[in-house]
């Protein structure tokens, strides 16, 4: 028995892993979330689907089931895949699931993917660094774990580019709190659906992006590297 824990990539069905396509070929019972593009199943002909999807603020199956089921179907068949959009570990809670089946003994793979937060913007043509730009970077949450006694982002980050996942539904707060450590005129780019035909890019600042049409799933670069894919673009257009 094992169960491989798998990236997906990011949206578009070709940004998959070789190894990740080898696991699909190999599985008996694939398990997946919303995110991963639903092409990629293909790769797993005959395996039991079970989709464990969530959306914001709307949860079709709780983590603890999710953990449930995986560690049910890894005792009961010979090759699991639990595929997640992204990379398994980026705001995937793929760490809560090895340890929920390391617990239970059970023999995990994993299987890195293309993480959106940086796959999305490499797509478009945006740098996430850039010599003499930027040096580093942050990938925070736009949405932190209301239950938490105590908040952990609290976005006096010092990197040059700020990469915000899960970020609209509060991009009016979130953009709020960055003016506090950053200039207001600070350039922004929101890319949706990012790798797919539906993607679309917004350009904005720090201090009017959240007055634009912007949709998720999307996420937000923040940073003068929003200047040199401006600068990219203007030279191919
Ligand atoms: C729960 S997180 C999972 C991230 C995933 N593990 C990864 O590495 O990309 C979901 C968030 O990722 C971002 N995201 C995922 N796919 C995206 C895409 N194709 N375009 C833009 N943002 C995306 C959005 O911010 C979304 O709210």
């Amino acid at each position: 028995m094992v169960v491989y824990l798998v990236g997906a990539g990011p949206g578009d069905p070709e940004l998959i892993t070789v190894k990740a396509i080898k696991a699909l070929e190999k599985a008996d019972v694939v398990i997946y979330d919303r995110l991963a593009n639903e092409k990629i199943l293909k790769y797993a002909k005959g395996a039991k689907l079970i989709y464990v999807g969530k959306k914001a603020g709307e949860h079709y199956k709780s983590q603890e089931e999710i953990n449930q089921i995986l560690v049910e179907e890894a005792n009961n068949n010979e090759v699991v895949v639990r595929l997640k959009g992204g990379d398994p570990f980026v705001f995937g809670r793929g760490g809560e699931e090895v340890i929920t089946l390391s617990e239970e003994k059970i023999p995990v793979e994993i299987i890195p993917g293309v993480t959106s937060a940086i796959g999305v913007p490499t797509t478009i043509g945006l740098p996430v660094t850039h010599r003499g730009i930027s040096t580093s970077l942050t990938i925070v949450t736009g949405h932190e774990d209301p239950t938490k006694p105590e908040k952990q982002v609290k976005w006096d980050y010092t990197a040059d580019t700020i990469i915000v996942l899960m970020g609209i539904g509060q991009i009016k707060e979130n953009t709020d709190a960055l003016m506090k450590y950053r200039d207001p005129k600070t350039p922004v780019c929101v890319i949706e659906n990012g790798t797919t035909p539906q993607e679309k890019i917004i350009m904005g600042t720090l201090e009017n992006i959240s007055y634009k049409d912007v949709k998720p799933p999307a996420l937000l670069i923040i940073g003068e590297v929003v200047d040199v894919f401006k600068q990219i673009k203007e030279i191919n257009d």
